[in-house]
């Protein structure tokens, strides 16, 4: 009886290893997909006055990492993304990022240093901004 399948040989052990090899390497194009999402396009607001005060500090402060436009560089993510809408990055996320800096955790770029030069009234303008562009970009 010509037959592919031997008895008594089980395809089990072959067939959960291709399993975990897909899932290895799904794995491995999720973190790619996710280092690679550097900078997003962003919809700039009409800003209010505080809104405007933030955009400054901002730029003098952040910018060079987070983009003018809190849109990412290479050097540091994109705030304006689903990540740090208020309900998962409330307020005192930007207040202790700012003051203590942060441990690289989410993204590929490395720890953000804190940024002490930068006062609290600053930090609240510059939360201000943060959110009326993320609102602007659909994230509430
Ligand atoms: C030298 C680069 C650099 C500068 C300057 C910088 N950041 Fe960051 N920031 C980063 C990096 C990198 C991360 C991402 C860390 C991670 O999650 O992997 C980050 C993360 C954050 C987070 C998320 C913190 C958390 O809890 O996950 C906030 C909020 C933030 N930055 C706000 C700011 C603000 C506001 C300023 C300006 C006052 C600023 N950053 C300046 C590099 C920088």
């Amino acid at each position: 009886m010509p037959s592919q399948i031997r008895p008594g040989t089980s395809t089990g052990p072959a067939f959960a290893l291709l399993i975990a090899v897909g899932l290895f390497l799904a794995a491995i194009w999720y973190a790619g997909q996710a280092a690679h999402a550097e900078a997003v396009q962003v919809q700039m607001p009409k800003l209010s006055t505080m809104g405007q005060a933030g955009q400054r500090s901002f730029g003098k402060n952040c910018a060079q990492c987070h983009g003018a436009q809190a849109d990412g560089t290479d050097k540091g993510p994109p705030l304006i993304h689903r990540i740090y809408e208020p309900s998962h990055h409330g307020d005192d996320a930007f207040l202790r990022a700012a003051t203590a800096g942060t441990r690289q955790h989410h993204w590929p770029y490395g720890d953000m240093p804190p940024q002490p030069q930068v006062r609290r009234m600053e930090i609240q303008a510059i939360i201000q901004f943060v959110r009326e562009v993320q609102r602007a970009n659909g994230i509430n």
